[in-house]
């Protein structure tokens, strides 16, 4: 009788381990890449909503935080760096795009999610969306208060970037960036403000979606060139070209613009005012810049808009590019691959108008 209870016991437990088994092999399969920020930060009491300190929680502490992974994805956890984000470098970039081809290039990985601090996700989210070979998910997150805050959104936030890097639906989209329940796309993605929990916009073309009950809904998608449609391809590249931005303002002048130029820059990035203008105190050092080789992009800093070719300036003249719609720090991102193909002005305003 008690032999035949164990028997009876084991073969429950057998059935359970069997159907987990064929429940596990149904949830896709997402790595998630720790990069530091605040959705790893930490504060001084759970009040603490500014003044903490970013990226001090590993990354197996912020997927155990949230047990509902378990529910909508195979979860595994890298760190591949820990640091707030406003120290992102190109040596970053590059070891995480690798990292991300490595990764999406197995059969076993159906998605992937970056944990990342959200002063420059906008440019991550856009430098992998130049570089990474695949069209299967990549979803940037973060978060705007720290893990240890009352209603802190990094968890709500990981919950939803995994089950959306896990989705059919987020296939071949381009690389997102999700917080506040909000889907972005990395081309015009921006941060709106310096701290509120809907930072993160696309201020005049608009969201891509949204996620609601734990699925995502999508609305548009980019038109433009990206992941597994980019010719950009850094497996070789270990480091990238120097590229910088000039701010404009009134009362402009061509120091800064001179000081990139002789530290040897390969591009500068001018961030006009209005559609991209030059004020006349910079215009000689635009022309004895392209004299040098140095590749000049026209964007603006108003960060919406078309900054049109031969507009505020006689570009074929001058041998300029126009950023199109990019804001100066993508036209950054952009401009530093496109030298890793082209020095040719005409070349670079194609792509420009590509991706
Ligand atoms: N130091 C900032 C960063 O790591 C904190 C902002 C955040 O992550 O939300 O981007």
């Amino acid at each position: 009788m008690y032999s035949k209870k164990i028997a009876g016991q084991f073969l429950i437990l057998a059935c359970v381990a069997v159907f987990s088994a064929a429940q596990a092999q149904k949830l896709p399969n997402v790595t998630i890449l720790a990069t530091g920020g605040t959705i790893a930060g930490t504060g001084a009491s759970s009040t603490t909503t500014v003044g903490y300190t970013a990226a001090k929680i590993g990354v197996d502490a912020l997927i155990d935080a949230v047990p509902e992974l378990k529910k909508v994805a195979n979860v595994k956890g890298e760190q591949v760096f820990q640091i707030a984000s406003e120290n992102m470098n190109n040596d970053y970039w590059l070891k995480l795009g690798k990292r991300v081809n490595t990764l999406l290039a197995q059969s076993d990985v159906d998605g992937i999610v970056i944990t990342h601090g959200t002063d420059t996700i906008e440019e991550t989210a856009y430098f992998l969306n130049l570089v990474v070979k695949s069209k299967k998910p990549v979803v940037i997150v973060g978060a705007m208060r720290p893990a240890t805050a009352i209603s802190a959104d990094g968890p709500i936030n990981l919950y939803n970037a995994v089950l959306l890097a896990g989705s059919q639906e987020a296939i071949g989209k381009g690389v997102l960036v999700s917080l506040n329940d909000q889907i972005n796309g990395a081309r015009e993605v921006t941060k709106t403000n310096t701290s509120t929990l809907d930072t993160f916009k696309t201020p005049e073309l608009g969201f891509l979606g949204y996620i609601q009950g734990s699925k995502p809904y999508f609305y548009r998608q980019s038109t433009r060139r990206n992941t597994a449609d980019s010719e950009f391809d850094i497996s070789n590249l270990n480091s990238l070209p120097a590229v910088d931005i000039v701010y404009g303002y009134a009362n402009m002048n061509p120091i800064a613009f001179n000081a990139f130029v002789a530290s040897g820059d390969k591009g500068i990035i001018h961030a006009g005012v209005g559609d991209g203008s030059l004020a006349s105190t910079v215009v000689p050092s635009i022309v004895e810049a392209r004299q040098k080789g140095v590749i000049v992009v026209r964007s603006s800093r108003v960060g919406q808009g078309i900054v049109a070719r031969n507009g505020e300036a006689d570009d074929d003249k001058l041998d300029l590019v126009v950023s199109d719609t990019l804001n100066a720090q993508k036209a950054r991102i952009l401009l530093m691959l496109a030298l890793t193909k082209t020095n040719d002005t005409k070349e670079i305003q194609k792509i420009f108008y590509q991706y």
